[in-house]
């Protein structure tokens, strides 16, 4: 007789033991499906530039970004999401660029959507690759604080996401968190029969340091300088404003809403998922990219795992999808697999 408590009654390790029923009781898996695959898009003569905070990222002309568009295509990755690189001189306080029907996004969805038409197209709507000041939105000349004004902001945004869905782009995202902005897009998408543009709001988005390579690959940090973004991004600290954020964006209209950045608020991302049941997707910026490639180049990390792990968190925190730069890299592993 072996007395009560000598052993363990419950064995986890058990259904740990063997590969076979290691996968019998994995609850997440990371497809291809999964992945949104974030692009710079560049003007100008055919070439590709390297950047330097993003190993492994360049920035290129739709020449050179076709066939990587049709190898993700062919990986099963669903959705391209494309961010262009402005020339300085069509930079402007009123960001008038961003509407303009033969401009770089809309020449670049044309061609995408004409080559790929089974690729998803996703535009971002926001002003700051296009202002000369780098903000999201227009200021007010007579503030001396360069206060992003709101309203002012809402018509230009609707112009802009006009402006991408004609030119054939499936999702606008906005990611400027200007109030209203979700009613006013929809409502000018609506008022065009433009009816099947899906919008992916960016609900949730902080006023975050991991944007910075970002800001380096579009050329907006120059601009920005000094300046911030606080008086319209989310503070870092708040959480319950996130969830009131995305009630208001599902009421005004979104189809879809995108918590950013990525890991670091893998608890607004359950919280949104859990309260709301909505499409819910995270973007993983690309600070959080720049970390796990800067570890891995210097052997402090396996990269390849730490990149499967990393997105495989976003599905056990509750979401859809991943807006990745690791998006390729990761379907040619699951491709592999
Ligand atoms: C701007 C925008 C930003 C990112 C995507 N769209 C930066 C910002 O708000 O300054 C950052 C994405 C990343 O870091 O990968 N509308």
């Amino acid at each position: 007789m072996i007395a009560k408590g000598l052993f363990p009654n419950i064995r986890m390790r058990r259904m740990r033991r063997d590969d076979f029923s290691r996968r019998l009781m994995r609850e997440h898996v990371l497809t291809a499906d999964d992945l949104i695959y974030p692009v710079f898009v560049l003007d100008g003569a055919s070439r590709s530039e390297a950047v330097p905070s993003m190993p492994g990222i360049e920035r290129m002309t739709l020449d050179r970004l076709l066939p990587v568009a049709e190898r993700a295509l062919k990986l099963g990755i669903p959705a391209l999401a494309l961010f262009p690189v402005i020339d300085a001189g069509l930079k402007s306080p009123g960001a008038e660029e961003a509407w303009n029907p033969d401009g770089l996004v809309a020449r670049t969805v044309q061609a995408l959507k004409r080559e790929l038409p089974e690729l998803g197209v996703i535009c971002d709507v926001a002003l700051d690759p296009y202002t000369s000041h780098g903000q999201d939105g227009l200021i007010d000349p007579d503030d001396p604080r360069g206060y992003v004004l709101n309203d002012e902001t809402l018509e230009a945004l609707a112009k802009q996401a006009l402006c991408q869905s004609q030119a054939g782009a499936d999702v606008v995202a906005p990611s400027d968190m200007m109030d209203g902005r979700i009613a006013r897009i929809r409502a000018e998408l609506d008022a065009h029969r433009q009816i099947h543009t899906r919008i992916l709001a960016y609900s949730a988005k902080y006023a975050s340091s991991f944007y910075g390579p970002f800001r380096d690959a579009v050329g907006s940090a120059g601009n920005l300088g000094a300046g911030n973004k606080y008086t319209y991004q989310m503070d870092p600290a708040n959480t319950d404003e996130a969830l009131r954020e995305v009630a208001m964006d599902i009421e005004e209209g979104a189809d879809m809403v995108m918590v950013k950045p990525g890991m670091p608020y893998l608890d607004i991302v359950r919280r949104v998922k859990d309260e709301f049941g909505v499409p819910t997707y995270a973007y993983q910026v690309s600070g959080e990219y720049a970390m796990l490639k800067a570890a891995a180049q210097n052997g402090w990390l396996d990269g390849e795992a730490t990149m499967m792990e990393a997105l495989l968190s976003f599905k056990r925190a509750g979401a859809d999808g991943i807006l990745s730069y690791f998006a390729l890299e990761a379907a040619e592993v699951l491709r592999r697999e």
